[in-house]
């Protein structure tokens, strides 16, 4: 032993990442999983090198936001006018710090931009709109929002102009992480570009703490789906209570998801505990997910 070793050496770090909980087909399960598997490494590796959790579940966030397959930063649902409105949100469990956006439309990684509004002496926690596009424009993150658009969802957007279904042929889906780390810390990211051709200002769960996100000293949590169910349980605030007053991580995400169904929602979840046990539970179809658990095992996978 060499004399910098601490107390909490013994904790092995855990990550789990989703990649949006929805009917994903065959055709596109691959890169859901190549989606998600990156991003899950990505964060474990910061792990592994000492890091932080806060650290990790930005990194496997950006990861999913930089890949088109994602609705999240590059690649997002437009809203009805034609443009991204992205939202996100970053918690660090042993503060409650947290930092979100909502709807903003000039920047390419929100999960970027939260984690600075987290970071910054005597800031707000959320900022939305102008007053988030504003925030980019001084962190000099900001792009231009055409440099967001992508041509399958320019396509999306016109038939959605038209009237017609923009659910078809595929859609896609919110991202998150949550980690523990070697010190015990517990952490969670969420980013999402919403759902497609949105009402301009619509904020869901994600950037919402305790809808989208939550991190305690004692679990952290990320949700995806439904947003508008998630918000009126307040779904990761919910998970996190439940694994607080006893619950296996599994066991809460699966009691939560079961009352997102009770109240005709859905959606999935994912939540980690300071003793590194994962949960994960949805009631879509399919859900991409990619987990690295304490034994460092990777596991990914999209059915339940
Ligand atoms: N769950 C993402 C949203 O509803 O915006």
């Amino acid at each position: 032993m060499t004399s910098n070793h601490s107390s909490h050496e013994s904790i092995k770090p855990v990550i789990i990442v989703h990649g949006g909980a929805w009917s994903i087909p065959d055709s596109l399960k691959l890169r859901h999983l190549n989606g998600v598997t990156k991003a899950v490494k990505a964060g474990y590796q910061i792990l592994v090198e000492h890091g932080s959790a806060l650290d990790a579940v930005e990194r496997a966030v950006v990861c999913m936001e930089e890949d088109p397959i994602f609705d999240a930063g590059v690649g997002s649902f437009l809203n009805e006018e034609g443009y991204v409105e992205l939202d996100a949100l970053i918690m660090d469990g042993n503060t409650l710090n947290a930092g979100a956006i909502g709807a903003v439309s000039n920047c390419r990684n929100p999960i970027i931009l939260a984690r600075m509004l987290l970071e910054e002496d005597n800031s707000p926690i959320m900022l939305v709109g102008q007053g988030a596009d504003k925030f980019a424009e001084k962190m000099k993150i900001n792009t231009d929002p055409k440099d967001l658009i992508i041509p399958r969802e320019q396509k999306r957007w016109e038939k959605g102009n038209k009237g017609e279904d923009i659910f078809s042929p595929n859609t896609s889906g919110t991202v998150g992480a949550v980690a523990l780390d070697e010190k015990g810390h517990l952490a969670s990211a969420t980013s999402t570009g919403g759902s497609p051709y949105k009402m301009v200002g619509r904020l869901g769960d994600s950037p919402i703490i305790g809808s989208g996100g939550y991190a305690s000293e004692v679990a952290a949590v990320s949700s995806t789906g439904h947003g508008e169910s998630f918000m009126k349980l307040n779904a990761a605030k919910l998970a996190t209570d439940l694994i607080e007053q006893g619950y296996p991580p599994q066991d809460a995400a699966k009691a939560v998801i079961e009352k997102i169904s009770d109240i005709n929602g859905y959606g999935g979840i994912i939540t980690v505990d300071r003793l590194g046990r994962i949960g994960y539970f949805f009631s879509t179809t399919r859900m991409a997910y990619a987990y690295i658990s304490k034994e460092g095992k990777l596991v990914s996978g999209i059915d339940m």
